[in-house]
Order: structure tokens, then C-alpha cells, then sequence
């Protein structure tokens, strides 16, 4: 079974961040089912999700209640679009919570299919936006080096990862990239306060730099995902002080 399955996937399934040869040669890793917190691959072993999916399996796996919920509205509706004037109720319904839950002046939700996606459309947002109000000159994008905003042309533009930036051809204009607030790999030895207020300070100048009437947009993540994670050595069991990186294998996984 594992072998046919590898085999398959080795002839017809292109993944995602993956080095091909290793992928051709060692064989792919077969996850066959989850439950609460743990994977199972396909020889048995139960492997803590410590990535939860790809981030996005916050509410772990097997849970009964939302299987019954995408049931029902399978039989019910199990898709209609939203384009011209469409609506549904569990959607609006959904986009109504997710406004109760976020701070206040999130007060609309845009559905898409993935972080990607997400990325995509704020960008052709945020410059539509500006130029609606009658500043179409505002359309620059600040970013930062080594973040991650997804995989399809707009999402790794705005993303900083060089290897990404390397593969892809020209990438989408007027993107600009600041530094990192990267302490462990960048602040040599500076103190951790002191170099976060100049990593902010960057953001500033980059826009004196441009210009105020130039720059349509910031992005970050508030957690820097794929590009590493650096705790605060105390949030780490056995730590004392400092501060700590935790980068994932090849492709910022
Ligand atoms: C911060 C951030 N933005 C965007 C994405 C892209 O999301 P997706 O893989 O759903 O396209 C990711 C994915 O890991 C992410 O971590």
C-alpha cells in the first residue's frame, strides 16, 4: 500500500516545497489520518502536529461538530459564489462573528481560499483603495526581508524570501522590502529593546524615504511564520534569557 501510494504520488502529484530528487529517492511521508493534536502515518506512527496542517488546523483533528456543521450545509448548499450581488447565510453569518471577535474597527471580512489568496487581494485592495480616494500615486508596499505571505506570484512578492524571489521572474512592482526584526541573527549582541525600536525605526525612514504621499500599505506577520520563529529564551522550558530561533527544514518549513 505505502509503496503504490508513493509510487503514484511519485508520477503524478507535484507538492508544494519540496526538493523533487529527495522526494524521488526517500519516498513521500503517507499521513493517513489525525485525531486532537497527532497525525498517523501510514505505518502507524502517531506524530504530534507541532505545525498544526501548514498553521491553519487551530481547532485540531476529528472534531465531531464540525463535521456534522460541513455535512448539513454539504446537502444543503454545498457552494454558490458570492460575485455579483450573491450572498448565502452561513457566510455572512461567519463574516458577522469574525467582526464580533477582531478589534474594533475590523468591521468586514473578505473570503478567499487560502493565505495566498488573502495576500493577493489585499494588495489589488489596499492600491484600489487609494485610488478611489483619489490618490493613485499611493501604491507602493512596504514588507519586510525573510517574511512569508504565500506562494503565488503577489504572495511571495510581497514576501521576502530571496529563494523565492530567485525562482520567480520579475517579480510584482512597487514592493518594498525593510530589514528584519531578527534578533538572534542580526542584532549582534545589541540589546533586545534597542534593536526592536531600530527595526521599527526602519519602517519610518523607509517611508520618509519614498515619501508619506507614495506608500499605500505595511505588511507583516505579527508572528514571523516560515521565515523562523525567535522566542524569548524564557518562554522556552530550561532557558535563561537571550533569545532563541527555531527555523524548519528546507523551503522555511
Ligand atoms: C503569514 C503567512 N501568510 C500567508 C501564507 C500563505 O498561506 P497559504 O499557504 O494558505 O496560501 C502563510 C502560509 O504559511 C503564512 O504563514
Amino acid at each position: 500500500m505505502t509503496h503504490d501510494i508513493q509510487a503514484l504520488d511519485r508520477a503524478h502529484y507535484l507538492h508544494p516545497f519540496s526538493d523533487f530528487k529527495a522526494l524521488g529517492e526517500e519516498g513521500s511521508r503517507v499521513i493517513v489520518s489525525a485525531e486532537g493534536v497527532y497525525i498517523v502515518d501510514d505505518q502507524g506512527n502517531r506524530i504530534l502536529d507541532g505545525m498544526a496542517g501548514l498553521w491553519c488546523v487551530n481547532l485540531g483533528y476529528g472534531r465531531e461538530e464540525l463535521v456534522d456543521a460541513a455535512t448539513r450545509q454539504l446537502r444543503e448548499l454545498p457552494y454558490y459564489n458570492s460575485f455579483f450581488k450573491t450572498t448565502h447565510p452561513p457566510a455572512v453569518k461567519l463574516a458577522e462573528t469574525l467582526c464580533r471577535l477582531a478589534p474594533a474597527h475590523i468591521n468586514r471580512v473578505f473570503f478567499t481560499g487560502s493565505g495566498s489568496e488573502a495576500n493577493d487581494t489585499v494588495l489589488r485592495m489596499v492600491r484600489r483603495y487609494w485610488a478611489l480616494k483619489g490618490r493613485p500615486d499611493k501604491q507602493l508596499v512596504i514588507a519586510r526581508e525573510n517574511a512569508y505571505h504565500g506562494s503565488t506570484v503577489a504572495g511571495m512578492s510581497l514576501g521576502g524570501m530571496a529563494p523565492m524571489h530567485a525562482q520567480g521572474g520579475p517579480l510584482v512592482p512597487g514592493i518594498c522590502h525593510i530589514r528584519q526584526p531578527y534578533w538572534f541573527g542580526e542584532a549582534d549582541g545589541q540589546d533586545p529593546e534597542a534593536f526592536g525600536r531600530e527595526c521599527a525605526a526602519a519602517l519610518e525612514e523607509k517611508i520618509l524615504d519614498l515619501g508619506e504621499e507614495r506608500v499605500a500599505a505595511f505588511i507583516a506577520e505579527p508572528v514571523q511564520g516560515a521565515g523562523g520563529r525567535s522566542f524569548p529564551r524564557e518562554l522556552l522550558a530550561g532557558g535563561q534569557g537571550g533569545a532563541r530561533q527555531v527555523r524548519c527544514p528546507a523551503g522555511g518549513r
